[in-house]
């Protein structure tokens, strides 16, 4: 039988419908044909008098429209063969994606904080000062509520602040005594050497930030730019909250950690002078809420 060829409209409607009556049927056979309901079926139906009924339907019905349902039927279960291959793909390459980036994020995670413990290594009396003031500077970010990404980016500047440390000949970092103008003044240009070293992540160039800018003061008299305020980024002036109370709450050569009322009263004294008011004030919450003092080296 000649058929008419079919407007594209049309075509695609049919394709459609067809899809359609096939998806349904597909699900009208899957329910009706259980083992349940088959016995039900066949003993209604001894002789599959409905069966071959339909089947001479469809027959009759196939000779007659094999162009408009057929191919589209070809087509349809072609299209959908691919659609449903590449979805699989997708989805599996996607899942590889994700796993490989985990593992790439918690590689790079791994190789900072090991860049933090080296780092401490170097002073024998801040063992674990960097890790500790990454977890404050996080728990800040928290409590200010910053977003879990800026959280994690004020985590890892934590434990990166102190890296430019690695330029400051031990001998200087170690010594028992008092420093003279010239080994503070050493000392002093460890936020530069530290923005260099990370200046050089270049898929990463924030992370240079706490570290340039952790020893700034929110009055202008920190170092090494002088800066005033929120010229101070956000993250610098979090870690130079976090710093100060590690410093403080941290044994020494010459004393152990200090009372946590004294820590608490200093970060209370210097808000707008050292600290800006938000992070200090986050802080302040940390230690109310540190009723056993557990926060401390
Ligand atoms: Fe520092």
């Amino acid at each position: 039988m000649q058929q008419e060829p079919l407007p594209v409209i049309a075509f695609i409607f049919n394709n459609l419908m067809y899809g359609l009556f096939m998806a349904t049927s597909s699900i009208i056979n899957f329910s009706t044909l259980s083992l349940s309901g088959m016995n039900d079926f066949l003993k209604s139906d001894p002789r599959g008098e409905t069966a071959k009924e339909v089947m001479r339907i469809l027959v009759q019905c196939m000779e007659a429209q094999t162009v408009v349902y057929v191919y589209p039927s070809i087509i349809t279960t072609i299209v959908l063969i691919i659609a449903v291959s590449t979805i699989v793909k997708n989805i599996t390459y996607m899942n590889e994606t994700i796993r490989t980036h985990g593992q790439i994020k918690a590689l790079s995670v791994e190789v900072m904080e090991a860049l933090a413990h080296t780092i401490d290594a170097k002073d024998e009396y801040t063992r674990g000062h960097s890790v500790r003031v990454a977890k404050y500077s996080k728990m800040i970010a928290e409590k200010m509520g910053l977003n879990a990404e800026e959280c994690e980016n004020v985590y890892y500047m934590g434990l990166l602040h102190d890296i430019g440390k690695i330029g400051v000949p031990n001998e200087i970092i170690n010594k028992p005594a008092r420093l003279t103008d010239d080994e503070y003044g050493v000392i002093k240009k460890h936020p530069v050497t530290g923005f260099d070293i990370l200046a050089e992540i270049k898929t990463r160039p924030d992370l240079a930030t706490g570290a340039r800018w952790h020893h700034e003061r929110y009055d202008g008299s920190g170092y090494p730019d002088h800066k005033t305020g929120e010229e101070i980024p956000l993250p610098a002036r979090i870690i130079s909250v976090a710093d100060s109370y590690d410093a403080m709450t941290s044994n020494r050569s010459y004393r152990k950690y200090l009372p946590q009322d004294v820590v608490r009263g200093e970060i209370e004294a210097n808000i707008g002078t050292q600290f800006d008011e938000q992070p200090a004030r986050a802080m302040l919450q940390i230690i109310d809420e540190d009723t056993d003092y557990m926060f401390h080296e």
